[in-house]
């Protein structure tokens, strides 16, 4: 059985009522809350750090998976751990520390991915994969929601699920509606996060819903709802 997972990232949702949208993506069945971290320096864009996925930890069930788009990742990501997230990605491209990494997330019984920016190339992540949970392919540029679905990462995608140490998990982020999760899903990507197309969507559970439907639609695995 194939699991299929929506990823609602909290970037696009209205911080002046975190609580309301976190329940309302609760409440219309996503299991998995998507949560970018941006410094400013690995990324043109700060977001929100430990302090506050701390307080909204309290406040919801889902998994929380944190997207960690910051330099030099090995020396915050315990601080990430601590708090209780289920899903942990890094970028490759912001640290020469990769294994270490991994053995930490590893440490808190955590699942472990890398990120990687639409320009990198898989080979770069070949050496981990048999130690992660998850591959995060990035199809935007990180940094900003509402982006444009950028289509040539759909290529990686293939490429990777024809490795012998593929994860069982792999992520795409960024540009994802309904047609673009359909191509992505077609590719073999298992995990969806969307920020924009769902949370500034009208109706919230309904694009929900929507978008699950079709992915389960997809997979063998039928949607609960
Ligand atoms: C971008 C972030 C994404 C972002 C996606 O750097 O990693 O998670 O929230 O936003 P949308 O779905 O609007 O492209
Ligand atoms: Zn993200």
């Amino acid at each position: 059985m194939k699991d299929v997972y929506i990823a609602p990232s909290l970037l696009s949702a209205n911080f002046a009522h975190l609580q309301k949208d976190i329940e309302t993506v609760e409440s219309a069945g996503a299991e998995i809350l998507h949560l970018d971290v941006m410094d400013g320096n690995f990324v043109k864009n700060i977001t929100f750090g430990p302090c506050v996925i701390k307080c909204i930890r309290e406040i919801t069930k889902m998994q929380f998976d944190v997207h960690l788009m910051i330099d030099r990742p090995e020396e915050y990501v315990e601080d990430f751990l601590r708090i209780g997230c289920q899903w942990l990605s890094f970028h490759i491209e912001a640290t020469d520390c990769a294994h270490e990494i991994i053995k930490k997330i590893k440490q808190y019984n955590c699942k472990a991915a890398i990120a990687i920016k639409p320009n990198t190339d898989i080979s770069t992540i070949i050496p981990y994969l048999a130690d992660l949970d998850m591959v995060l392919v990035m199809s935007v540029e990180p940094g900003f929601g509402g982006q444009k679905f950028i289509e040539k990462i759909l290529k990686k995608i293939i490429e990777l699920r024809k490795l012998p140490n593929c994860p069982k998990y792999i992520e795409v982020d960024g540009g994802i509606n309904q047609e673009t999760a359909i191509k992505a899903a077609q590719a073999g990507a298992n995990i969806f996060v969307a920020g924009s197309y769902i949370f500034k969507s009208n109706q919230i559970s309904k694009t929900i819903h929507k978008l699950r439907d079709v992915l389960y639609g997809l997979s063998t695995k039928k949607s609960p709802l």
